[in-house]
């Protein structure tokens, strides 16, 4: 991987150009070892061997691709997400780093991270992974506790996660976790003692998910059945409480809705979605918002992962939706986004993207009822009481 940080004026739209200066490279890796019973990501399990060279040449085609219709870009972030890209050879993620480099700056502090489950297999691939040009990994944890583990479906004991949290720390400047929280039966006290081991091994980024009941999944249909509560409303606001209390007390406070950081150790990757700037998404069932001819365009790919490949060997590309949003949507999609943020949206930033300012009346509402405020520095933000209920909030305001 090489490149130097040389900043681009990239021909996006006039908006749009003065907040993208952060261009991300999305890769989606869609293999599991086996299917998390939760989980409804494009993820898909394959019992004979995967084809890495073959699935190289079809990233390193669509890399191509994107960068033709959005050249001289210098790449900020690149995130290996998953499915489970530790399952990836480091000689895979290398080549794919090299695809980029090749037809995009690579910014010399460019941020690169890649999603790893943490087995004790997977774990021993950190030291190639970094000699790839990995300098972040993000550690699929879940739980500290065995039990819940295995009623998650997991492959790995809680220590076995902890084991490759250390090797993680010695192998990489920067890693995170993630927890998944709000598990049946589970109390607000148990959590705050598994929340409190945790934050001993993190070093500065935890993400902290509330357990989402997703259609069409195992849990689903247990749910539905009634063989699988999750905790009522009380409950999951109390481990959401204690979620905010114990993270900020311990120097790790909520930048965003499920992610908690150090200041200054936020997943800048993930903050290019929030802050709606451009991003390729490349591989089977990623998303793209890419700014071409003064238009903000949003791109997926075929989620099935040998139909993109089939895709990408006959027509080149695995492109199949590719949008121009209105004013509106780009306005909606910055509210939708940003205000998940901590630090909130700058409302002019919405007026210039919506073509009309934000509802006064609606503000001003929202205001009065405490859900959000507005900072010294002008921005718009959700408070604690507003963060709960954010998507009525957001609902209110884009309406
Ligand atoms: C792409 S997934 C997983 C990455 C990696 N394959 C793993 O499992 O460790 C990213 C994260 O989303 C979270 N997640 C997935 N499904 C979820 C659900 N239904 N509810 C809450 N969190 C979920 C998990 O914490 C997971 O680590
Ligand atoms: S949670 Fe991770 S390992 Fe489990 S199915 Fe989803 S992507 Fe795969």
């Amino acid at each position: 991987m090489s490149g130097a940080d040389h900043p681009t004026s990239p021909s996006v739209p006039a908006e749009q150009g003065a907040a993208s200066a952060a261009f991300g490279v999305y890769v989606h890796w869609p293999f599991c070892l086996s299917k998390c019973p939760y989980c409804d990501f494009n993820s898909h399990v394959r019992h004979a061997a995967i084809d890495e060279v073959r699935f190289v040449r079809a990233f390193a085609a669509e890399i191509a691709a994107t960068a033709a219709r959005v050249p001289g870009r210098t790449v900020s972030t690149i995130f290996f997400g998953g499915g489970t890209p530790s399952l990836m050879q480091p000689a895979t993620v290398g080549a794919i780093l090299d695809a980029i480099a090749a037809h995009w700056q690579i910014a010399s502090n460019a941020e690169v991270t890649l999603e790893a489950n943490p087995t004790s297999v997977e774990a021993t691939r950190f030291r190639g992974y970094r000699a790839a040009g990995i300098n972040r990994v993000s550690l699929g944890v879940q739980a500290l506790d065995d039990a819940a583990l295995k009623e998650l479906g997991r492959l790995h004991t809680a220590q076995e996660a902890l084991d490759a949290v250390a090797i993680a720390r010695a192998v990489f400047e920067r890693f995170s976790f993630d927890l998944i929280y709000a598990r049946p039966r589970q109390t607000p006290q148990a959590w705050a003692a598994e929340l409190k081991r945790a934050l001993a091994e993190a070093a500065e980024h935890l993400s902290l998910y509330q357990l989402t009941i997703e259609q069409d999944t195992p849990f689903a249909t247990l749910h539905a059945a009634g063989k699988l509560a999750v905790p009522d409303e009380d409950t999951a606001r109390a481990l959401y409480d204690t979620t905010q209390a114990i993270c900020a007390g311990a120097g790790l406070p909520a930048y965003e809705v499920s992610n908690h950081a150090r200041p200054g150790a936020e997943c800048r990757h993930n903050l290019v979605y929030w802050h709606a700037h451009e991003y390729a998404g490349i591989g089977p069932g990623a998303h793209g918002r890419l700014d071409i001819d003064g238009e903000r365009h949003a791109i997926a790919t075929e989620k099935r992962p040998e139909a993109w490949l089939m895709r990408m060997e006959s027509l080149g590309h695995g492109v199949i939706v590719d949008d121009v949003l209105t004013q509106g949507e780009m306005a909606d999609e910055f509210l939708l986004m940003g205000l998940r943020l901590a630090e909130g949206i700058d409302p002019a930033r919405y007026t210039r993207l919506a073509g009309r300012p934000l509802d006064p009346h609606r503000i001003a509402i929202l205001l009065a009822e405490g859900a959000v405020e507005l900072t010294a520095n002008g921005m718009l933000r959700v408070t604690p009481i507003g963060f709960p209920v954010l998507d009525a909030v957001v609902a209110d305001l884009a309406a």
